[in-house]
């Protein structure tokens, strides 16, 4: 495991972004696997301002995101595609038939999850996967539990990710409860992983995912046991490690 440390959020998302241009620029037809989340925004703002300056292209790659809620339709301006699409997607020359979410608009979530499973196959896998970190440990939507899911999976919410959610919607009763979600082990199949965390409220789970027991209570503790794996976290971060 590799930890970069960032002064700040800013430099982490200029760090992030490095990574990610390194590997579009090295296999232009490389497959990333996304995330969400309020983390990667500014890497995201600082991929599509590379692309807009002519130092990245993204006419050939393929995109496969972590997770989507169940039940918001792609035009609801919380759901992830819309997501993808505000700060990646329409910012940049990348091919929309080329970009992948778990379809939350599909009832059926066995349907959903074992097409989005499909798909991610029939791509190959992600060259380089990027993740936030939940302050439960959560990576995509993998929530603490009793065992690390393999596949794509249907998963209730836990409620301190319903109430960390809660800041993008009207109010709390508006967070969707459920959500469709990549699995553990198509996660670590990625070629490699790439973690952006940033501020002083992730401190404390960064120390217990990435310096404590492997454990499904702590998801992203799994990570310890890939071989290509990057943290690029920000000081306040990596304030618990240090100390
Ligand atoms: C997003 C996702 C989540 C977030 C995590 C951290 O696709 O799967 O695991 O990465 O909840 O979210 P932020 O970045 O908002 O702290």
């Amino acid at each position: 495991m590799k930890i970069i440390k960032a002064k700040d959020y800013n430099d982490m998302s200029r760090k992030a972004a490095n990574i990610i241009s390194a590997q579009v620029i090295m296999k232009p037809d490389c497959v990333l696997g996304l995330a969400t989340g309020s983390t990667p925004i500014g890497t995201y703002a600082q991929l599509a301002d590379w692309y807009q300056k002519g130092d990245l292209d993204f006419s050939n790659v393929t995109t496969v995101n972590l997770d989507e809620y169940k039940g918001l339709t792609r035009d609801n301006d919380q759901s992830y595609y819309y997501f993808m699409n505000h700060h990646l997607f329409g910012r940049v020359n990348i091919d929309l038939k080329r970009t992948f979410l778990p379809d939350g608009t599909e009832p059926d979530s066995e349907k959903a999850c074992r097409e989005y499973d499909q798909i991610i196959t029939n791509v190959g896998g992600a060259d380089l996967q990027l993740l936030g970190l939940g302050h439960n440990g959560h990576i995509g939507f993998n929530e603490p539990g009793e065992a690390f899911e393999a596949d794509t999976h249907c998963v209730t919410l836990a409620e301190s990710t319903v109430e960390a959610n809660q800041r993008f919607f009207a109010s709390k009763e508006d967070v969707p409860r459920q959500a469709y979600t990549m699995g553990i082990r198509t996660i670590m199949q990625a070629k490699k992983i790439l973690v952006v965390v940033s501020g002083a409220d992730k401190a404390a789970i960064v120390k217990t995912a990435f310096f404590g027991e492997i454990t499904p209570q702590v998801p992203a503790s799994v990570l310890q046991l890939h071989n290509d794996v990057t943290i690029v976290a920000d000081e306040a971060a990596l304030s618990e490690v240090e100390r």
